[in-house]
């Protein structure tokens, strides 16, 4: 054993003398790794659950159950370890993993994975240590790139504890260096809470940034709460906290370069309609798609949400365009977000607490989308109308032959929706030929 640790450390060091020595000095800006995220990213992460509670044998529970519940096969292909899966650093700087936890190692944890048809994610910090203080990644960059690599990792979620005073554009260029001197695609997920406005500046450094600090399982924002000297503390954010910081950044937002809100509360807690309306805001908004549950042990109502096909297919349709909300009125929220072949989502969305009958007059919902250059049309155009979370009902269209004066003409086909309390409507209009 010591001696394939030893054979191992003398290899990482030829490799990473080897990228010193080449044209791609670690100094010089390297590409990011593109293609890796033309989507938003669709996986699971340990933290929303199980904090630094994790172990090979949990997550093996976890990898078997994502197949056996057609989480793969919908999409969630990452299998992504948050904070506290590490070891120490060895004498040369390496580092490892948790050989309590992780027994059989990284490696053959990525070959489990891998076998499966997942692909494996991993945490580290640009800081000195990660937020539940392990060991970061400063000063360790491309060793700890050069592991992964070795591992065969897949996706790295690079966090912003204990960084002092760096600057979040070095170190993110530094470990987007890394990453690709290392070799392996390794698709890389920016987490400094939107700190230094990252849509600003990261396009070309991740493949997605958290414009927000953590989620908490609440669909309704989180109230702030001082300590005993009147200063406030650290607080989670509800769903909708999220959704008032997010929306505004759509314009950044698109294929390989996603706007994150945070993981998934799916499943952790909150109602069902609170689940339904937090996952379509997700996908409205083309967010990456990390579960954050217990996925050995979720109720039908939590599957149903997570696998819903046509809701999946919003968040990852190709053209790859952020949702807008068209306007709030009261406690209700109208959202639109433009499909590839013409297609449109189309969701409202109910904040208050009792059902509200909405009457849906598609000329009042007129979009004409600046970003996209798509204008709904509702005038002229004829859409088949479906219903995403009730595909049994009967799809209608927008437009009609009029009767009376306006016989023979096309004229709008208005309808009404219930929503109910906390929660959503969705449909796909798809323009009829
Ligand atoms: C930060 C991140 C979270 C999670 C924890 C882990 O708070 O924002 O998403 O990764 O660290 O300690």
């Amino acid at each position: 054993m010591k001696r394939i640790k030893t054979l191992l450390t003398v290899s990482l060091l030829l490799m990473a003398v080897q990228v010193c020595f080449s044209q791609r000095t670690p100094d010089k800006p390297l590409p990011k790794w593109e293609g890796l995220a033309d989507t938003p990213q669709m996986g699971w992460s340990s933290w929303n659950k199980f904090q630094t509670n994790i172990h090979e044998d949990l997550i093996k529970d976890i990898a078997d159950k994502m197949v056996e519940y057609g989480l793969v096969d919908a999409g969630y292909v990452y299998l992504n370890l948050d904070d506290g899966w590490h070891g120490e650093r060895d004498a040369q700087g390496f580092i490892h993993e948790d050989p309590e936890k992780f027994p059989s190692g990284m490696k053959a944890l990525a070959d489990y994975l891998h076998a499966r048809g997942l692909k494996l994610g991993i945490y580290s910090d640009a800081g000195t240590n990660t937020c539940a203080c392990y060991a970061g990644s400063l000063g360790h960059e491309y060793q700890d790139a050069f592991m992964y690599a070795h591992w065969g990792v897949d996706y790295l979620k690079y966090d912003w504890c204990y960084t002092n005073n760096i600057n979040p554009k070095g170190a993110y260029a530094l470990m987007r260096n890394a990453l690709r001197a290392a070799g392996r695609p390794i698709l890389f997920s920016m987490c400094e809470w939107g700190s230094s406005k990252p849509w600003e500046w990261a396009a070309d450094v991740g493949h997605s940034w958290r414009t927000t600090g953590d989620i908490g399982i609440s669909f309704m924002p989180i109230p702030l709460r001082r300590g005993p000297d009147g200063r406030p503390l650290w607080k989670a954010l509800g769903v909708m906290e999220i959704v008032e910081m997010n929306e505004p950044l759509r314009q950044y937002a698109g294929p390989g370069h996603w706007n994150d809100p945070d993981m998934l509360e799916v499943g952790n807690g909150m109602s069902v309609s609170e689940d339904r309306a937090h996952f379509t805001l997700w996908c409205m908004m083309a967010a990456p798609l990390i579960l954050g549950n217990d996925i050995t042990n979720m109720t039908p109502e939590t599957l149903a949400i997570i696998t819903n096909r046509e809701m999946i297919a919003v968040d990852q349709d190709p053209l790859g365009i952020q949702g807008l909300r068209l306007k709030k009125d009261g406690d209700l929220q109208y959202w639109f977000k433009p499909l590839s072949d013409g297609d449109w989502a189309f969701c409202i969305l109910n904040t208050g607490d009792a059902a509200v009958m909405v009457p849906v007059d598609w000329t009042a919902l007129e979009v004409n989308d600046t970003l996209s250059g798509r204008a709904t049309s509702f005038g002229i155009v004829n859409y088949t109308v479906r219903n995403i979370w009730n595909p049994a009902a009967k799809p209608f269209t927008t437009l009609a032959k009029g009767r009376g004066k306006q016989r023979g003409q096309m004229v709008p086909v208005n309808t009404q929706v219930v929503v109910d309390p906390h929660d959503v409507v969705a449909f796909r209009l798809t323009p009829k030929q």
